[in-house]
């Protein structure tokens, strides 16, 4: 759905839902703008409903005026506590909870801000994104009327507003959603292949597949060894952005692609949510969904690699032993100490992979430990980074967009918790500071002059409930982030 802006003022407006944002201080006056300023009955309705325009408030009314047949009043708190994060909430939550929809919606929020491209931007895409549902795997999708139309309303027509920008974002979250709700027995290496296979046609993204026997070729022994304990075969998947013109940056991202991850001979048991594995692929989501947006947006002059090394951790015959020593495509042997500590042998050698790319930054994401969910929950991912400017550049897109994600640290000294008795390295560490060994593991298998970042997604891959943008279920978190950082280094 295509969500556009208009100069129009809320009084010009007409359709069938409008969304007002009202500011605690500005109630009298905004409900006078939108005319409902001597109308008793509205006024006795807020007060039952107890609306006074704080956070967290809403309310809707059915009306029965010309113009507007249903008003949703958004309270956005006072004018200086405004910040665009607790707006896109606020409104995405809003636009939700209002289940019928038949015919346009206006969005109205008075706050100059909204004039700003970037801003104007970010509320569209929320408001886009708040209507996602997955009803795939549903014989009888429930019904749903959707607003035909949304728009914003009061905007300024010197404001630099793209449709464009807009949709390929949605698209590429939409893309990841559906890819990390989809469970195992539909999506499988070879399915996430023909889907990358497929966001290629018709656009300039260069596609490669590698199957096994090219990545035995390559002597990428660690992901192959995760990979032969499941009847599937694992796909590499590489897909390349090339602008026309002048590149003056390339990057690489990588994201984890266990479509599902039952830990190997270290079973998940208990508590671990086996049942959940599917989503252990939310790194490729996000890379495919950025790939998707970037080759929509067409940013200039930055070249980039979008990476996953492909498989399914399982246990037929031919699985890994826990113990099992294998060697990496950077000549590295590892110790499997334990085989849930899969998606880093995983990327280990498509860290390798794309380091002889030689991107400028090289960046990865990835559902990789369960300590990361415990250390910052479902709303923070943890970021860590060789480079300081890298990460910073990083947060400053993931606080653009509103993805949260905290910078934690590659603490050296504990590198000697990964040490093996008889191998250059083991997969596991002791459980304490589990995420931190994790990203340390991987920073064995960089080229120590690119500058890296590796984001650890397993808390925020996934929503319990429904809560600001993300309906339950997957999140799509990181597309949103990497576009924006993506399409900013044309900036510097
Ligand atoms: N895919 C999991 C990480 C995970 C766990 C994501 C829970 C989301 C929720 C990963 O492959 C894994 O199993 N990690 C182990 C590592 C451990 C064996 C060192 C973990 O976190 O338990
Ligand atoms: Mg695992
Ligand atoms: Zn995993």
């Amino acid at each position: 759905m295509q969500i556009s802006i208009t100069t129009k003022s809320l009084q010009e407006w007409s359709g069938a839902v409008l969304l007002v944002g009202v500011l605690e201080e500005e109630l009298q006056n905004q409900l006078k703008q939108i005319g409902l300023d001597c109308d008793h009955e509205i006024e006795q309705k807020l007060k039952i409903n107890n609306f006074n325009a704080k956070r967290e408030e809403t309310t809707t009314l059915q009306l029965f005026s010309e113009k507007n047949e249903k008003l949703i009043l958004v309270g956005l708190g006072t004018k200086k506590d405004l910040s665009l994060n607790y707006l896109r909430k606020a409104i995405a939550n809003a636009i939700r909870g209002c289940i019928s929809f038949n015919g346009s919606l206006g969005i109205f929020i008075p706050w100059e801000e909204l004039n700003s491209a970037v801003t104007a931007e970010e509320i569209a895409i929320a408001a886009r994104l708040s209507l996602y549902k997955d009803e795939t795997y549903r014989s009888k999708p429930e019904p749903r009327s959707l607003p035909t139309k949304i728009q914003l309303i009061g905007i300024s027509k010197e404001t630099n507003y793209s449709e464009i920008n807009v949709s390929s974002v949605c698209e590429g979250v939409e893309l990841a959603r559906e890819l990390v709700n989809a469970p195992a027995n539909h999506l499988t290496p070879s399915k996430l292949a023909d889907i990358a296979t497929n966001i290629t046609q018709g656009s300039k993204l260069d596609l490669k597949i590698l199957d096994k026997e090219a990545c035995i070729e390559l002597g990428m022994g660690a992901y192959i060894a995760v990979s032969q304990g499941s009847d599937l075969d694992p796909k590499f998947i590489h897909l390349t952005f090339r602008p026309q013109g002048e590149i003056k940056k390339r990057i690489a991202i990588i994201g984890k692609g266990l479509t599902f991850d039952s830990g190997g001979y270290n079973l998940k048991v208990g508590a671990a949510q086996i049942d959940l594995m599917k989503f252990d692929m939310g790194g490729s989501a996000a890379v495919l969904g950025a790939a998707k947006a970037i080759s929509k947006i067409e940013p200039n002059s930055i070249e980039v690699h979008f990476i996953v090394a492909s498989c399914e951790n399982m246990i037929n015959g031919s699985a890994i032993h826990p113990g099992d020593i294998v060697k990496a495509s950077n000549g590295m042997t590892i110790e499997i100490n334990n085989t849930d500590a899969e998606g880093r042998l995983t990327l280990a050698d498509a860290l390798v992979y794309a380091c002889k790319l030689k991107p400028d930054a090289l960046v990865d994401l990835a559902t990789l430990t369960g300590a990361c969910v415990i250390a910052l929950g479902d709303e923070m991912a943890g970021l860590w980074s060789n480079n300081d400017q890298l990460a910073k550049k990083l947060k400053n897109s993931a606080d653009t967009v509103g993805e949260g994600l905290w910078r934690m640290p590659l603490q050296k000294t504990y590198r000697e918790g990964l040490k093996s008795l008889l191998a250059d390295i083991k997969n596991t560490g002791p459980r304490a500071g589990g995420s931190i060994t994790a990203a340390l593991f991987l920073e064995e298998f960089i080229d120590k002059s690119i500058p890296w970042a590796h984001i650890d997604i397993a808390g925020t891959v996934w929503s319990e409930k429904d809560k600001g943008l993300n309906a339950a279920g997957a999140t799509g978190y990181g597309v949103r982030s990497l576009v924006n950082w993506i399409c900013k280094l044309n900036e510097e």
